[in-house]
């Protein structure tokens, strides 16, 4: 069945062929993808990564050879050499359609299994057995497409940062654990045994050390990892696009990224977006969008209503103001018919996932006969004031959260806001809205570890104007930090560092380290800082995030070929999976799970 080699050698990719090829022998190879038998006549579909070209066996075709093309099943790897004839009947839904290749020879090189699935883009397939067969899932159309522009936005990527005379220099895999952020992945160490390394979760430390050696401008398309719970938008291994400069300010970053984002739009989607890109402080983020990656493509907006309700006796309001949260609301403008009580019901379970007590609303119905949870309870002036505050009139829909803390009222609403635009189809396809975020807090409390965490990470920089904020109310201190926001998605972030060994180490001091425990930590980063440090600063990207908003895809899984589930595992290979006992001897380590024998 399947032929021994054979002299045949490729002459074009089967999209390459075109009307100005009728008359030429060619030779084309790939996969089977459909097979159609008429007697006398036999039809073949060829793919490979660039399209479709039909093979066809006619009356003139050598017996044998037309012998051989009624036993091609679907996925058998053939090779084919033919004439190049324009075709009678136009297949205009491939883009080779108008031609075909009246084939002369055709050897088998591999045969298939009937696949688990027709490899076609409008099959639906579970994801798990697309992601057990992962390389029959690659074969897709769309998925190789995705593949073949991801390979493109990343050399768009070098030629950029090439261009602006960034070196990329590769930094290790296996360093020091040093968590301060997500959990580490650990590999243990034979010849230390007891020891471990850690799998990066970004290059950072090695990145600035490339800045006090004197390389001025670094990037590195680099591997990271993170051992933590998994999201659309997030992978345990994933690739950044990792930038740092010397004796930058946060603008001279901000300016040459913005270059770069010009640059891949551009490239890519032949977009020109105008520059400057907007920015927006992460207070005021915060306060109209509920996030500190707002979408800013639709309104929706939340707008603070805590004064007018504070004095309204409603206790679930005037107590949230009280105990020094936030009653806030959004108006759906012309929701009354598009949102049902329902709907609201089911808003109001989803807000409860973001810990909202509740959703208070009213539906204002065109004669302006509302129905409402909370009305029932205030004044008219009070429902006055707060209809005019949301601009709300006939056919709109109030939502309303309060609650003790602002972090509640702003995650609920945020993520409300998200899920009543995607409900409403209120984001336009193909639109897209580049944002920075700047002025982050220095640091956040953490209850569980109950002492200061850095909001970026421990290496970033105050504003200068909030260092002397530092010891009595650190959380009221800014830093010098940036993320990039792309259509609601945080594509990226960074930070102008602390150059200084001294500044550092009170950093480390401000979240509670104990000094054994920094010296141990990061006691070579502190040392380096003693020898001459540039001022620096730099970014990081995520590169399947910005893939994934690029190509409007919903997952990263979408556009990374080998990705993990949802439990951090890997379908096709089965791992993370037992190893053999004598790999953990060696390593001098017992395992409470079950070992292979
Ligand atoms: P940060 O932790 O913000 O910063 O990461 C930078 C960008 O990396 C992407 N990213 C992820 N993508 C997929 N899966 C994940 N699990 C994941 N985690 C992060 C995001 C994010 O914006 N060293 C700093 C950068 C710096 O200061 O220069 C850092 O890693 O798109």
């Amino acid at each position: 069945m399947i032929d021994e080699m054979t002299d045949l050698k490729r002459t074009h990719y089967s999209t390459e062929l075109s009307n100005k090829d009728i008359s030429k022998t060619v030779v084309v190879c790939g996969f089977v993808q459909k097979v159609r038998d008429k007697g006398n006549l036999v039809f073949i579909d060829l793919r490979d990564r660039t399209g479709i070209i039909q093979l066809s066996f006619n009356d003139k075709t050598e017996k044998l050879v037309i012998a051989k093309a009624k036993t091609l099943k679907s996925e058998y790897v053939i090779i084919a050499k033919g004439v190049v004839v324009s075709r009678e009947s136009v297949n205009k839904d491939i883009e080779t359609g108008d031609i075909e290749i009246i084939a002369e020879d055709i050897k088998v090189l591999s045969i298939s299994k009937t696949p688990p699935f027709h490899i076609s883009d409008d099959v639906n397939v579970n994801d798990e057995l697309r992601l057990k067969y992962r390389y029959l899932d690659l074969r897709r159309p769309e998925l190789q497409k995705t593949i073949m522009m991801r390979h493109k936005i990343t050399k768009c990527i070098r030629d950029f940062f090439d261009k602006e005379k960034f070196l990329e220099i590769e930094t290790p895999l296996l360093i020091k654990s040093t968590p301060e952020g997500a959990r580490d992945y650990l590999v243990p160490s034979r010849v230390h045994k007891g020891n471990f390394f850690a799998l990066p979760q970004s290059p950072q430390l090695y990145k600035q050390l490339l800045m006090v050696s004197g390389y001025d401008r670094y990037f590195q398309i680099a591997r990271c990892f993170r051992d933590e719970d998994l999201r659309a938008d997030r992978q345990p291994e994933f690739t950044q696009i990792d930038v740092e400069m010397s004796f930058v300010d946060q603008q001279d970053v901000i300016n040459i990224n913005e270059k770069f984002i010009e640059y891949i739009f551009k490239n890519i989607l032949e977009k020109d977006i105008s520059l400057p890109i907007p920015r927006m402080a992460y207070k005021e983020a915060m306060e109209r969008f509920g996030s500190d990656k707002p979408d800013i493509r639709f309104g929706l907006e939340l707008v603070d209503i805590s004064d007018i309700v504070v004095k309204s006796g409603f206790k679930v309001f005037s107590g949230a103001v009280e105990s020094g949260g936030s009653v806030r609301g959004i108006n759906i403008s012309g929701g009354f018919e598009k949102i049902s009580r329902k709907d609201i019901d089911k808003l109001t379970v989803f807000a409860k996932t973001y810990k909202a007590k509740g959703v208070a609303f009213t539906r204002i119905g065109n004669d302006n006969i509302s129905s409402s949870s909370y009305e029932k309870f205030l004044s008219q002036d009070i429902i006055d004031q707060i209809r005019d505050r949301l601009l709300a009139k006939s056919g709109d829909v109030i939502l309303i959260v309060g609650d003790a803390k602002d972090e509640t009222v702003f995650d609920s609403l945020g993520a409300l806001r998200l899920e009543i635009a995607k409900k409403l189809d209120l984001i336009k396809g193909g639109t897209f809205a580049p944002l920075w975020v700047t002025g982050f807090p220095l640091f956040e409390y953490d209850e569980e570890k109950n002492r200061l965490v850095a909001k970026h990470h421990p290496f970033t920089s105050v504003k200068h104007e909030d260092i002397k904020k530092l010891d009595d109310k650190p959380l009221e201190c800014r830093a010098n930090a940036y993320d990039f926001i792309l259509n609601g998605c945080e594509i990226g972030g960074g930070s102008i560092r602390i150059s200084d060994s001294d500044m550092q180490s009170k950093m480390f001091n401000l979240m509670g380290f104990e000094q054994q425990e920094i010296d141990d930590r990061f006691g070579f980063l502190l040392e380096a800082f003693k020898y001459g440090v540039p001022p620096h600063g730099g970014i990081a990207y995520g590169l399947d995030r910005l893939v994934m908003i690029l190509l409007e895809k919903d997952s990263i899984k979408d556009v990374i070929a080998f990705p993990k589930v949802q439990n951090s595992s890997e379908l096709m290979s089965g791992c993370p999976a037992i190893v053999d006992k004598n790999q953990l001897e060696e390593l001098g380590i017992e395992c409470k799970q079950k070992e292979k024998e």
